[in-house]
């Protein structure tokens, strides 16, 4: 049940991590301010390749899980479905439960929003995990029709630790004849994060996918 859990929980007892405080950052600079801030809607899956997030940049990056594909609905429709974490049980064979934590709720969707994803597929014997998140960007422009949008959580472990960090940003970009390009992928930082490569890398990639076509059949099936 709690098996990512407590992998995370193991390592990071082995090591002294800092206090629990961890401020939110919602810019779109990265962490490391030498860097130059990526233009989003550019970004594609690349094969092994690691892609920067907007907390953390691209340093001290140890693995991406990416997936892609083209959902043939508008930007805001695959942005609303993507925010609309309470109807998650309803499409999403990959995060089929996601529960507000400290007092939030879940349609009031801000940056800072702290949830529990519960995730199937990840740990063995059919076992569900769970993990906190925490929004950090969620940016869809409002002009006649939004070119690209951003969303996106971090992992967010309740007792600070900094061993591992992962961020998952969501962009969704607009292609000419009326679809939308969802790339959706998760950068892991930190030298914990190698136990996770090492473990998890492969499941991870097919859930993001089977995530991906959840989503796809879901939307096309609601803009029908
Ligand atoms: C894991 O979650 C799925 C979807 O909610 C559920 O059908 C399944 O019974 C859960 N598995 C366990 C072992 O709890
Ligand atoms: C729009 O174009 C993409 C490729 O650029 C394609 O995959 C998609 O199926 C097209 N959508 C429609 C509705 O034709």
């Amino acid at each position: 049940m709690r098996y990512i859990s407590a992998l995370l929980l193991g390592i990071s007892h082995a090591v002294a991590y800092k206090s629990a405080t961890n401020p939110i950052t919602i810019s779109t600079a990265a962490a490391n301010s030498k860097a130059v801030p990526p233009d989003w809607a550019r970004i594609q899956c690349t094969d092994g390749g690691i892609l920067p997030t907007p907390t953390y940049g691209d340093s001290g990056s140890i693995f991406t899980a990416c997936a892609q594909l083209v959902i043939d609905a508008p930007v805001e429709q695959v942005y609303n479905a993507i925010i609309d974490f309470g109807s998650y049980p309803k499409w999403n064979s990959f995060v089929p439960l996601v529960k507000p934590r400290d007092g939030a709720v879940l349609s009031d969707v801000r940056a800072g929003l702290p949830m529990t994803f519960h995730s199937a597929g990840l740990a063995p014997f059919g076992l569900n995990t769970t993990t906190d998140e925490r929004v950090t960007v969620l940016d869809l422009p409002s002009y006649p029709r939004p070119a690209s949008a951003l969303v996106v959580w971090r992992f967010d472990p309740a007792l600070g630790a900094t061993l591992i960090q992962a961020e998952h940003p969501n962009i969704l970009t607009h292609l000419h004849n009326g679809s939308t390009r969802y790339i959706s992928y998760e950068t892991y930082y930190s030298l914990g994060s190698v136990a996770v490569q090492l473990l998890e890398e492969a499941k991870l990639k097919k859930q993001f996918v089977q995530q991906g076509h959840d989503l796809k059949a879901y939307v096309e099936r609601m803009s029908a």
